[in-house]
Parts: structure tokens; sequence; C-alpha cells
């Protein structure tokens, strides 16, 4: 996830631009960088770190007619002026910022390669400008449309050219753009907060168009060249609200990111047969792999969790977890067979990262899962898998839980494959985590989770119940529920009940039941009468089509049938939302729990 902003058609102040990207900044903020004509000449400027960085290295008055800026979320190449965009071409007369991630920037690299292209940066972005450079025949937007048809991945992207001072052409395939034109210029953007200043009339690009822009007009076309037509939207948000995409708090905003979230998670991991990519791990001996240890603190604990259940199913290695804070001083024993995966969104948690010290210094391997290139946690593992989320303001894990959990089945899918136990029922599971951002988008719409939590909003305690797999996602709810609604929460698998919390249990205690229809359905149905007999208040989350399980709960939400190991997934939104809606109807800022940080890099 990164931000991109690109202004044309009149003259107007470098620090425009700049402020544009400021309000994008929550995208990204490794690095930042501005291309802009001035005359027939571009110029550029770029900085590592924030955006007032990159304010302080430009020309404040300087006046340009027509620029792009783009603030940077590292997914290939480290943060370094070299990496940061916008990327230019041979001739230094074409420049392009990019949103996502080009799948085979590798073979287009070495091609190009061939043909004489130089190349100034390790990122995929960079293959772009160059492709552009080789289509190039006088007419840029032409030249746009002939290299699109080369590029596989995500991508949002805006390109300037010297020679056409009153051009930009920008493209859309999985990462968003919106443009918005008034009298006098056009503003093209990964969301409106750039954009109202200029304009409320906006039209949100959809996947597959291309956006022609010429002074103060703009025509659509989808990546063949014809014409389409596209709603125009009025922006009634101000600017506080524009911030957050229109939502009331960063976490909701972030739920609804979900979806865009997993495709960047998902980008480059399954072929076109959904086998498992990893390359990452090529260098690790997985097939003699026996024992795993992971490590990680709270949310990021819950998502290996189900790692742990998922590989020990249909792995023959003994998978072990621990928190982090107790890994570090437990004795650990490592071998040429035991690898070591850390799991830390920020990548600078503190407990986390000693764990890893201390697996290295016994000698172990560790795979690290992280969001943020460059965190001490990636610098210290022998390999990082990257969520690829984008920036998570709300200091409660939402969208990155999902990429985490994105990326564990898809390493397991992967140790599946590469010791030759790979079935039907493995495809059928990495078919359906394609699929699951369409999946999530429907379920994030479900309107039911707001109305059902209005009837828990004013208890004191709550109790989340799950078995196997789904023993984390009861853990993840209770944990969403106490953090930011501060209700006392407990989560546990649903057989404990009878060894002590069921005592717990009467109309004032709550039970959130996590029962979909899986192989141990009938075994939750039996702890939820139980709990039913002690008169307590029953939610159950279902799956769709399971009308019985409404005679024994008092509210039921539903999700949609999947594989059953893959629950966990589909159930992560339902229980971020009905905590964020508790937290707001009691008064409270779901983006900034009491006594919470966002990075905890104390002991
Ligand atoms: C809860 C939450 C925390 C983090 C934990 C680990 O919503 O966000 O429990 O999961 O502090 O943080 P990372 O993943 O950054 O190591």
């Amino acid at each position: 996830m990164c931000g991109i902003v690109g202004i044309i058609g009149h003259e107007f102040k470098v620090t425009d631009l700049i402020d544009g990207l400021k309000k994008l900044e929550y995208r990204g903020y490794d690095s930042a960088g501005l291309a802009a004509v001035n005359g027939q000449e571009l110029f550029l400027s770029k900085s590592v770190g924030r955006v007032d960085t990159l304010r302080s290295v430009v020309e404040e008055n300087k006046v340009i007619k027509g620029g792009i800026a783009h603030t940077r979320w590292a997914t290939h190449g480290a943060p370094s002026d070299r990496n940061a965009h916008p990327h230019t071409d041979c001739t230094g007369k074409i420049a392009v910022v990019h949103n996502g991630i080009i799948e085979n920037y590798q073979e287009l690299k070495t091609e190009l390669i061939q043909k004489g292209h130089k190349f100034k940066s390790e990122t995929d972005t960079e293959v772009i400008t160059h492709l552009i450079e080789e289509n190039y025949k006088g007419d840029l937007y032409k030249a746009v449309l002939d290299t699109l048809k080369h590029l596989k991945g995500a991508f949002a992207i805006a390109v300037i050219h010297s020679d056409h001072p009153n051009v930009m052409v920008g493209a859309r395939k999985g990462s968003p753009l919106v443009v918005g034109c008034n009298n006098e210029l056009c503003v093209l953007a990964s969301d409106v907060t750039p954009i109202i200043k200029y304009t409320r009339d906006v039209v949100f690009l959809e996947d597959g168009d291309v956006v022609f822009i010429e002074g103060n007009k703009m025509k659509i076309t989808d990546f063949s060249g014809n014409t389409v037509i596209r709603k125009h939207t009025n922006i009634t948000w101000d600017e506080s609200a524009a911030e957050k995409g229109g939502f009331k708090h960063f976490m909701l905003k972030e739920i609804d990111e979900i979806p865009e979230s997993i495709e960047s998670a998902l980008v480059g991991r399954f072929d076109d047969d959904y086998n498992p990519v990893m390359h990452e791990l090529d260098e690790f001996n997985i097939e003699k792999i026996k024992r795993i240890l992971l490590v990680a603190c709270g949310t990021s604990y819950h998502a290996g969790l189900v790692f742990k259940y998922f590989a020990e199913k249909y792995l023959n290695v003994d998978v072990l977890i621990d928190v982090a804070s107790e890994f570090r001083y437990r004795p650990i024993r490592i071998d040429d067979e035991t690898l070591t995966i850390a799991i830390s969104q920020s990548g600078e948690t503190a407990d986390t990262l000693e764990s890893i010290r201390a697996v290295k210094k016994a000698g172990g391997k560790v795979v690290a899962i992280s969001n943020v290139v460059g965190s001490t946690i990636t610098r210290e593992s022998d390999v990082t898998l990257y969520m690829n989320a984008g920036p998570e303001i709300g200091v409660a894990a939402s969208k990155t839980y999902v990429n985490q959990l994105i990326l564990l089945y898809t390493l397991a899918l992967y140790m599946i494959k590469k010791r030759n136990l790979w079935t039907e029922e493995h495809k059928k599971i990495a078919k359906q985590i394609v699929s699951s951002a369409n999946l999530i988008k429907k379920i994030i719409s479900n309107k039911e989770i707001e109305r059902v939590s209005d009837h828990y909003k004013n208890y004191q305690h709550f109790m989340y119940i799950g078995r196997g797999v789904n023993t984390a996602t009861a853990l993840e709810g209770a944990l969403k529920l106490k953090e930011i609604s501060y209700i006392n929460a407990v989560g546990y698998p649903a057989g404990e009940l009878k060894h002590g919390p069921i005592a717990l249990l009467d109309p004032t205690f709550p039970v959130f039941a996590i029962a979909p229809k899986d192989s141990l359905y009938e075994k939750m149905r039996s702890n939820i009468e139980e709990t039913r007999a002690r008169n307590a208040r029953i939610l159950t989350i279902a799956t769709e089509g399971d009308t019985e399980i409404q005679k024994i709960s008092h509210d039921v939400l539903y999700v949609p049938e999947v594989h059953e190991d893959l629950y966990p997934l589909v159930i992560a939104p339902v229980i971020q939302l009905f905590a964020y809606y508790i937290a707001d109807k009691r008064g409270y800022d779901p983006d900034k729990p009491r006594n919470l940080a966002k990075s905890v890099t104390v002991e």
C-alpha cells in the first residue's frame, strides 16, 4: 500500500503536490518523492522518511504545470532515495508512480536489460517506466495501453512525460484510484483526500480502467482503449472524515480495507494451478523440518495458533507455540530439523525480537512474518514474508491479523507441497484463499453485526468459546473486545468450560460461540446447550443455512460456507466489527485504546 497523487492542467506550486501527498501518508511513510514538469523539463525530488522531509528539500515557491508524487510503503527494495518513486526511464522524460506489486517484474526486467535498458532501482515499479519508454512512439496514452498488457499483479499508476506537460495517464487494477477535475485542473489520487480541496465531484475508477487526462478534461477507457462511462460521486465528507475515507474511525476503515489488503498479500503467492509460491524459502530445507516453533505476542500469537492447528493436521511435524514473553526465558532446543517462525505486524515487539535473538544464538533459522519492511525483526531474521497490508493506524490489529492468516495458511500449504503431501483438498483450500477477498467484501457489508452488537453493549463480561482451529478465533475475539471496549472478555476452548469457567455464567455473562459447520460442530452445539442451561445470553457465529442453531441461540451471525480450516479467516472481520461497534456504542475511541501502544518496544 502506497499513496499516489498527480495534478495536471494549470500552474500551481510544487508544495500543492506535497500537501496532497501529506493526506495520503497513512498509506505509507518510509520514503516520498515527486516528479514535476516545468516548461519541457522533468525534475525529480526524493527523500527517505516522511512527506515533511520531502517538503524540506523542495523549493517552496516553485511553480509547476503538472506533477506526480508518491509516499511509499516498501515491498520490493528497502526504503532509500534510489527506490523512492517516481521512477524515470532512460531518457529521463517519463516518470511513473505506482501503488501495488508487479508480479512478473523480474522476467520483464531481464527482457528490458537485454534490450539495453539501464535500471537505477531495485523496485518492481521501474519496469513499468522502461516498458512505457519501449512502447512510446509520441503518444503517451497509447504507450501506457501497450504496457498494461504486459503487467501481472496489482497496480494503480500515474504517468507523465515532459514532452506532454498537459497530459497525465492513470490506470487501475487491484489498487484504488480516484480522479476529479474542476475548471482549471484534474487531480488523480489513491483516495479522495488530496482531491476535495479542488473539487468534490469525483470518479472512483474501477479495475481495468485507464484515465487519460489532458488539461482539465478526462476520458476513461478500458485497457483496450474502449471508452467506459463511470458514475460521478459528490463527496460530502469534511476533511477529517475524508482522511478516514468517510469512516468514523481508522479501525472501521481498516476493516473495510481487508479485501484490498488480502489481494496485496496474495500477489505472487499462488500460480495458475493454485500451487503455493514462496521463493523466500527456497534456501530452506523444508522437506527435512521435523519441528516448528512459533513465537509471537497478542493477536499475532493467535494467528500463530491458527497455523499450529492447520499445519499439524496436514504436515507430519510437531508445531510448538509460545508467547514471546515466555519463550525468551525458557530453555530452547534447536537443531537442524527445527524451523522458527516469528510473527510480528510491527516488526519491533521487544519480546519477539529477543526470542529471535535467542533462537539465532542457539544456531537456529528464523522466518519472520511482518508488515514493516526494514523493521528490526525483519533485519535480524533469516528471511521475511511480508504481509503488504499497508500501515495500520488503529492500535488494535484488524487487517494485519487477516493478512497474517493469509500468509500462514500459504506457508503451511507451501510446506505441504514441498513434502509431497499435496492433495485435491489442499488445492480446494488454496482456491478458497485466492478468492477470499470477494467473500470478505460480502461479510463486512453485513449490517446484522452492528444491529446485534446493540444487544450486548451494556454487559460487563463476555465469554468467547470455540473448538479446534477456532479456539484461536475465540481467544482473538475476546482480546479484541476487551482491548477496545474494556469489557472483561475471556476466551476458552469450549471443552474447557466444565473444568471451571462455566461457574462464571449467569444471565449477566453472555457467551459468544464460534460454531461453524465443521467436524466439531456437534460438540460445539453441546457446549452451547451447557451455557444455555446457565441462562447465559448466547450469540453464535454459524454457517449460512444453519437455521437449527437459531433454536439454541439468542442471536446468530452468519458467514458463508468455506473449507472447515478457513473459518478463522472469514470470521476474523466479524469479531473485529462486533468489538468495534460495542466500543463505539460505549463511547470509547476504538483507534486509541487506553494503556496500549501500536508498537510494544519495551519488555
Ligand atoms: C491486539 C494487538 C496486539 C499485538 C501485539 C503484537 O489487537 O494489536 O496484541 O498483536 O502487541 O504486536 P506485533 O504483531 O506488532 O508484534
